[in-house]
């Protein structure tokens, strides 16, 4: 009798410290949806500097280990992808019979405007289409109007003299001046004009801190320069312009209400936000380079789009020469988009950098150079070696929700072919959502990357994202829901994380 009771009080003492119990699901105005884009699904690309870097690909493996020319891992081609162009009906089917209520999709800039100001009307029909379709099917079209890639007009990786040189602009030229500005302005006016009457929720840009490390400081993404910051900071500052004009452009040319829920057109971009850890959290030197760093990737852009603020050598204030902050920047996000994926360690790091040397005093940056993923063995981690953080997630958010917008979940995920840790972790994560949006935060949705396996950038198609599997070696392309998919389908149907989705799917920690 006494031993059962005890082992009563264990069970009831168990649960309750792991119930999601109290907390209140979300609205049924929450919008339920998976994230896409185009260059990683679609296929037919072309003209844009990521159909460059594939062709720059050099495969000559050594033992399997991956070589200095493997633009993307294998060498991998946005030709033998899911063919979303042709198969985007069968997913939004699909995404309808899980119980989605919305999709992210992007429109490839490059495929609407492959020369500069000549609009493809036939690559404009398909995108209708597509958009018709998703509402057809019930979910409510978030689109992104550039992620990543860039056309080689804009960006040209072989001859970038002949091309407007992407986001950082032409050498010498000053922050708000580099032609992409206006021309991205004329793009998104043109794609809201032509689809504004088939969506509401915009996205500009997609993770620009993701694009200009990969491209400037990391050299995985075109054109692959190394440890560039000051043309990081420089090319930050310009995707801050380009995305306020566009945000003016998209409020001027759309003006019907899609979805007919009141809002016409709402705007923002898909940040990164990552969470930055000290390695050693007793040493200030540590301390001090994640505060700096997670002020580089997460908040100069926000700053500059929210208040304004232009903070050219990254030392946390806007006093110094040149910096102060800029009306025609500020107040240009409806609400702020958060892609969230885990945290990197911070070393006690901080060093000067220039672009050019000699790097002389006053010039160039002082910023930490050491980031790293974790390496503890009792922390779990995606097939790509990411730390799988959930924990972290509720700071991330607090910090994006301190700029008082409402916020959306316009990515989160990982790369787990097997489906092992995919249903834990995004009861976790949206676990994690439900408590911030129960502490007050203002919500509205949560779109898990990815709906199907794509093309991972850099990494190629290996890693496998998506909580449908695509068979690549069936010209069919067959699509398989794995596991988890059931698991998203009961959290929606839930409205959030419950006690039984908990008994049923499991946390990840
Ligand atoms: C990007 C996606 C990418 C995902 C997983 C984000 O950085 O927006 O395109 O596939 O993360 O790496």
């Amino acid at each position: 009798m006494m031993k059962h009771s005890l082992t009563a009080l264990l069970v009831v003492s168990l649960i309750s410290c792991s119930s999601s119990d109290g907390l209140t699901p979300f609205p049924d105005t929450f919008e339920w949806g998976t994230g896409t884009s185009a260059w990683q699904i679609e296929g037919g690309n072309t003209t844009s500097d990521w159909t460059q870097w594939e062709d720059l690909c050099v495969l000559d493996k050594l033992d399997g280990v991956r070589s200095a020319g493997e633009t993307i891992a294998d060498c991998h081609k946005n030709d033998d992808g899911p063919d979303a162009w042709n198969l985007y009906g069968d997913d939004f089917a699909m995404a309808n019979g899980m119980g989605h209520t919305a999709v992210r999709l992007g429109i490839e800039w490059a495929k609407i405007e492959p020369t500069r100001g000549n609009f493809d009307q036939n690559a404009i029909d398909h995108y209708r289409e597509v958009l018709q379709r998703a509402r057809d099917e019930g979910l409510e079209p978030m689109v992104t109007l550039q992620h990543f890639t860039l056309p080689t007009w804009v960006h040209d990786v072989l001859e970038p003299e002949q091309s407007l040189r992407g986001w950082p602009g032409a050498p010498g030229s000053a922050i708000g001046e580099a032609a992409i500005i206006d021309a991205f302005e004329l793009y998104a006016q043109k794609v809201a004009e032509e689809l504004g009457d088939l969506v509401d929720i915009w996205v500009t840009i997609n993770e620009p801190m993701s694009t200009l490390f990969g491209a400037y400081v990391a050299a995985m993404f075109p054109p692959g320069e190394n440890l560039k910051l000051e043309k990081t900071v420089h090319a930050t500052y310009n995707v801050a312009y380009a995305h306020a004009k566009a945000y003016r452009a998209i409020h001027a040319a759309d003006q019907t209400d899609a979805s007919g829920n009141g809002e016409v057109a709402t705007v923002s971009i898909a940040k990164h936000w990552r969470a930055f850890t000290p390695d050693y959290p007793d040493k200030p030197g540590a301390v001090e380079s994640a505060v700096r760093f997670d002020h580089l990737f997460n908040r100069i852009l926000v700053n500059a789009i929210t208040r304004g603020e232009i903070d050219l050598n990254v030392d946390q204030d806007v006093e110094d020469e040149g910096e102060g902050t800029r009306d025609e920047l500020k107040n240009t996000l409806d609400w702020m988009g958060v892609n969230f994926y885990g945290r990197f360690m911070v070393s006690d790091s901080i060093v000067h950098m220039c672009d050019s040397s000699p790097c002389n005093e006053g010039d160039g940056l002082m910023v930490p150079l050491f980031v790293q993923e974790n390496t503890d063995p009792e922390r779990k981690y995606n097939d790509l070696l990411w730390e799988l953080y959930p924990e972290g997630f509720i700071d991330v958010l607090t910090d994006a929700w301190s700029y008082g917008l409402p916020i959306r979940i316009t990515e989160n995920g990982l790369a787990d072919e097997q489906d092992l840790l995919r249903p834990s972790f995004m009861v976790s994560h949206i676990e994690e959502l439900q408590k911030a949006f129960n502490q007050g935060m203002d919500i509205r949705g949560y779109y898990h990357w990815s709906l199907i396996d794509n093309l991972e950038w850099a990494e190629g198609y290996t890693p496998r994202f998506g909580m449908v599997h695509i068979d690549y070696d069936s010209p069919e392309r067959t699509r398989t829901p794995r596991e988890s998919a059931q698991a998203y389908s009961d959290i929606i149907e839930a409205g959030g994380v419950s006690d039984e989705i908990v008994t049923s799917w499991g946390r990840l920690y």
